[in-house]
């Protein structure tokens, strides 16, 4: 199996599983965590370096006040939970995201998250917590413009990496898949800039019912793909006999 290097989940369909069964919408997140828990765990043993989760957008700010507060509290009891299993599988967590919007208790935990997992080396595990690509291309953007006017880099050194490492995921290489559950065909204001040549993967499954066999069934589908990056496809088939492998 062909395994991306960098995996990036668009987590949707919480809501709809639980109201399926007559429940409460916060109960299809706890079963989310559960899944976040099996891939997290899978994509490590797959040997995937960075998975990227979407688990909280700019826009789901605008949810009802009990379901926000809800997600806040299960993302601070994930984060306490999972730090001894993220050191013992060699996680490193990384955040991106407008944080400061974050309760105060909540961007505690992460921070102490982050700080106790920094040395691990096997897979960075990015939470895109309050993120919205919008935001993000707009804060690089300021940061930039900020940097002219101070005389700190001149406008010709602007190029796609010198602006790309403004990001938020400066320190990370572009997602190969983006997996997306629920049926949903959108990016929903997600890696806008970094998904620019992505592989897409959607699935009907929603994401509490989302386990190995799916994860195994979208790198399938990622396997079977060829990357061309604009090229032709006579071009890529050269350069993969050149490179003398099949990866990437
Ligand atoms: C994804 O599930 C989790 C978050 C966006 C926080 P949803 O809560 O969006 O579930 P649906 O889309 O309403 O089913
Ligand atoms: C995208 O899901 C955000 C996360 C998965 C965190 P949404 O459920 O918020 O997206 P829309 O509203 O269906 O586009
Ligand atoms: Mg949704």
């Amino acid at each position: 199996m062909r395994i991306p290097r960098h995996l990036a989940i668009i987590m949707d369909g919480n809501g709809r599983w639980a109201e399926q069964r007559g429940l409460p919408r916060i109960i299809g997140h706890q079963r989310g965590v559960e899944t976040v828990q099996t891939i997290v765990e899978e994509s490590c043993c797959l040997g995937i370096e960075y998975l990227t989760l979407y688990a909280f957008s700019s826009e789901n700010w605008g949810r009802p006040r009990d379901e926000v507060n809800a997600l806040m509290d299960l993302l601070g009891r994930y984060l306490k939970n999972e730090l001894e299993t993220m050191c013992r599988q060699g996680i490193r967590l990384n955040v991106i995201g407008e944080n400061t919007r974050l309760p105060g208790g909540v961007r505690r935990i992460l921070e102490d998250t982050i700080e106790e997992t920094a040395s691990n080396r096997r897979m960075v595990l990015t939470l895109a917590l309050s993120y919205g690509a919008r935001d993000e291309i707009l804060r690089a953007a300021i940061n930039l413009a900020g940097q002219v006017r101070d005389g700190r880099i001149a406008l010709e050194e602007i190029d796609e990496s010198a602006f790309g490492r403004r990001l938020d995921t400066g320190n990370l290489p572009d997602p190969d898949l983006l997996i997306r559950t629920s049926g949903e065909m959108r990016i929903s204001n997600f890696l806008l800039w970094q998904l620019a040549y992505t592989e897409l993967v959607f699935t009907d499954t929603l994401w509490p019912e989302f386990g190995t066999d799916q994860l195994h069934a979208a790198l399938e589908e990622y396997g079977g793909r060829q990357r061309r990056f604009g090229l032709t496809p006579a071009q890529v088939e050269k350069k993969v006999r050149n490179s003398g492998e099949g990866r990437h």
